[in-house]
């Protein structure tokens, strides 16, 4: 091993940056090169590529989205896209790469490997979705979770003062964690999920339910993989057959994705770019490095693409309905 190549792929996440700053003073501890790769695999092939002082990465704790720029690359699902890439790592000599993304980045990097396996490759989780098996977080989600927190609170004032129903849209692709998550500490009223139907009429006989006991406001989360289709389809059906309330949503959007890293995601950034050089320096290669319980563990990046772990919680699924009476 003797030079790292690091990129971030895919929808950015914040605890990018603490994670770059974690390999690129790693590599240079142990003596390795490494190089900042911009804009994801997209750089590979377009030779965008710059070699990384431990001065590259200071003073970027605390910065929300990624110094290397990332992109959704579809010129690297190509095999001429890799021969490429494969040649530009080649000829900078480069011999491994970590990988900081979601699954499209882990599929992209498990498929060049294969091709390629002299060069060695180690993902780490970079998500605000946290849809990965292997690791109970991914970085960015905890982040993501707070920001839509802080987006609720605001919400049931307004919602308070005029006693509105508002359908809040939060993002996680497939996954209904960050609405789960972000509903208990806000206080939703009901949370919509990817991974459990909420049937429209026991939804409307809750929220009747809940004006019943004099609730003045409620907020009611619909996760965008939600199979009703998105918030103002919801809001649709329901207004329609309640009319109890003045009826509102919002959809929080890529507010979700940005703004400076949480602690949480600092230290997560931080740890698992230093595991993910650990592991190249051990001679691993096609896996994934995580959280589990309170430590850092290797995952293949098979399992990690495989293992749809949604971490939806059998009490926090419980709660969402007691917790909201
Ligand atoms: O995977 C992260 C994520 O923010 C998802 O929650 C969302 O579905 C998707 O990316 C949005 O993608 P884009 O930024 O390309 O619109």
């Amino acid at each position: 091993l003797s030079k790292i190549g690091v990129l971030t792929s895919g929808g950015d996440a914040p605890g990018m940056n603490p994670c770059i700053r974690a390999v690129v003073r790693t590599a240079i501890y142990h003596k390795l090169g490494v190089v900042g790769v911009k804009q994801g695999y997209q750089g590979l092939i377009d030779n965008d590529m710059y070699e990384m002082t431990t001065r590259s990465v200071s003073n970027i704790l605390d910065f929300g989205g990624t110094i290397l720029k990332t992109a959704r690359c579809a010129d690297f699902r190509t095999d001429e896209g890799m021969e490429i890439a494969y040649r530009n790592l080649k000829a900078k000599g480069i011999d491994a790469l970590v990988v900081i993304g979601g699954d499209g980045t882990f599929t992209g990097a498990l498929r060049f490997s294969k091709k390629y396996p002299d060069i060695a490759v180690i993902g780490v989780p970079g998500t605000i979705d946290n849809d990965l098996g292997g690791t109970d977080y991914t970085l960015g989600f905890d982040t993501a979770t707070n920001t839509v927190v802080e987006a609720l609170d605001k919400i049931r004032d307004t919602a308070d003062a005029h006693d509105r129903l508002f359908f809040i849209e939060v993002m996680g692709r497939d996954s209904g964690c960050i609405a789960l998550r972000a509903g208990i500490s806000a206080g939703a009223e009901a949370i919509m999920l990817p991974e459990k139907e909420t049937a429209i009429t026991e939804l409307v006989e809750s929220l009747k339910a809940g004006e019943h006991n004099k609730k003045s406001s409620s907020i009611v989360i619909v996760a965008e993989g939600d199979k009703h289709g998105g918030a103002y389809d919801v809001a649709q059906i329901v207004k329609e057959q309640i009319k109890i309330y003045d009826v509102k949503v919002t959809i929080l959007g890529h507010l979700q994705r940005g703004g400076s890293p949480s602690a949480f995601d600092r230290i997560l950034g931080s740890r698992l770019g230093f595991a993910a050089v650990n592991a190249l320096i051990a001679g691993e290669t096609q896996k994934m490095v995580g959280l589990r319980g309170n430590s850092v563990a290797l995952t293949s990046l098979e399992e990690a693409l495989k293992v749809h772990e949604f971490k939806l919680e059998d009490d926090l699924m419980q709660m969402m309905e007691i917790l909201s009476i």
